[in-house]
């Protein structure tokens, strides 16, 4: 695992973002910035529909910018490019950033082929120290008979999202492993939403050694307010504890993007969500 911190809390603002440009890079899995802290916050809003604008915000959606096209989903939070995560009472029960269930470990978006590439989080507000589960495990290590058959196989990922439009992405049938000349090996990862009924024996075996792999490298690193956190989406999971959220507006508010190397070449096809942005 490659995790880079860089310290800009003592930063100006108009340097941060060129700083950032010298120093971000695809090698890394994780990068963890820290910004200057800005008072006076709102406290954590209770829906995403309501006012949910942060001192952060301009910032983190131009560091988003530079680590590649930042888009959202017109069935996500009504198509916004910053994504709300704080706890909902209504979703307590769910798997979802809003849930406050344990959030099992996962890749964002495993059934969409057009997925991000990194995802980028923005912490407002963090004073219970709920942390983030990461994990980033390393292949290269491990039995090249399981690798080659993870490669190989072909694994029904079902369709996960909590859509509010009538239309649903079908399930993807995909290898849950790759491996690329450039890139090294890259994942796919959603225990929860896989159909085992699909499975062969041999298949279920090795989901099992699989999974063993993805959740013994599991680490928990917790953000603090002015954090913000860009993850390969192909190198790392992530997933979330157990906790109980108080809903009295102190609860931990995190902001979210999706980034893409070069959203152009989805914008051309048909696929059963729209995809927004604004490059
Ligand atoms: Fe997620």
């Amino acid at each position: 695992m490659i995790l880079t911190k860089l310290d800009y809390s003592l930063l100006r603002p108009e340097a941060i973002v060129a700083q950032f440009k010298e120093d971000f890079s695809f090698s890394s899995d994780i990068t963890l910035l820290s910004l200057p802290k800005v008072n006076e916050q709102r406290p954590t809003p209770k829906h995403w529909k309501d006012d949910c604008r942060s001192n952060y915000d301009d910032l983190f959606l131009q560091l988003s910018r530079h680590v590649g096209d930042v888009f959202g989903y017109s069935d996500l939070q009504d198509g916004k490019l910053v994504q709300e995560i704080f706890p909902i009472f209504k979703d307590r029960n769910k798997q979802l950033g809003s849930g406050s269930v344990h959030l099992e470990l996962h890749t964002e978006d495993p059934a969409l082929p057009y997925r991000a590439d990194v995802l980028g989080f923005l912490c407002v507000r963090n004073e219970d120290k709920i942390p983030n589960l990461l994990s980033c495990p390393d292949f290269s290590a491990v039995d090249a008979t399981l690798k080659n058959r993870l490669i190989e196989s072909r694994y029904t990922i079902l369709s996960d999202r909590p859509s509010t439009i009538d239309y649903k992405p079908k399930d993807l049938e995909t290898a849950v492993l790759h491996e690329s000349p450039t890139e090294g090996y890259r994942f796919i990862y959603d225990p929860v939403y896989i159909d085992y009924n699909k499975m062969s024996q041999r298949e279920e075996l090795d989901f099992k050694d699989f999974i063993e792999l993805v959740e013994s490298a599991t680490i928990e690193l917790s953000m603090n307010e002015a954090q913000v956190l860009f993850i390969n989406n192909y190198k790392c999971a992530h997933g979330r504890p157990q906790f109980t959220p108080k809903y009295d507006g102190t609860d931990r508010w995190l902001k979210r993007v999706q980034i893409s190397k070069d959203v152009s070449k989805h914008l051309e096809r048909e696929y059963s969500l729209d995809i927004i942005t604004d490059i």
